[in-house]
């Protein structure tokens, strides 16, 4: 059965949060409550939510930073994976960019997170030879 997918409403709040931690994707050091907020407030983004029969099993946080195309937040319920729906997910932020003129997108998985890489190479997902560097803008909370 295919999702329904739609913008972000403020109903969708705590089912993201909880879909979102189900699928790891939360760290302590991130807000998710402020990612969504920064999501919604810009031009420039949007959260997509994915449903069937109005439950929400799946999103991605999808933004054009004035040069590429970015997603972040892509997750599906674990107990709906492997039902093509993550693909459906990309597709309709790839569309949403697309839309918008975005030439290319790229997005960043963690180290360990074989999986999603697996997945992201069978949409045609290429790694990029790129060196992502970071620096923490406030006290590490890593090294808490
Ligand atoms: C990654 C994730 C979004 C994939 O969603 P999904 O709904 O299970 O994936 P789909 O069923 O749409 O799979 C799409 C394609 O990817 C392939 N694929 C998915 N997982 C794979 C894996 N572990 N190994 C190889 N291929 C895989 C599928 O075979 C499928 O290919 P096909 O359409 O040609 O058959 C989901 O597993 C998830 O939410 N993971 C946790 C959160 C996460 O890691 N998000 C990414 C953060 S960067």
């Amino acid at each position: 059965m295919a999702l329904d997918i739609r913008d972000f409403r403020e109903a969708d709040r705590a089912a993201l949060i909880a879909l979102w931690e189900a699928c790891a994707l939360t760290r302590r050091w991130d807000d998710p409550n402020a990612d969504m907020d920064r999501s919604i407030a810009s031009r420039d983004a949007t959260i997509l939510v994915g449903t069937l029969d109005n439950d929400v099993i799946a999103s991605a946080v999808v933004g054009h930073d004035g040069h590429r195309g970015w997603i972040y937040y892509l997750a599906v319920s674990p107990d709906r994976k492997a039902c093509g729906h993550g693909r459906e997910m990309m597709a309709e932020a790839e569309l949403w960019l697309t839309a918008r003129g975005t030439p290319k997108v790229q997005l960043m998985v963690r180290g360990e997170n074989e999986t999603a890489t697996a997945f992201y190479n069978a949409l045609g997902y290429e790694r990029q030879d790129v060196t992502v560097l970071g620096k923490w803008l406030m006290p590490s909370p890593e090294a808490d």
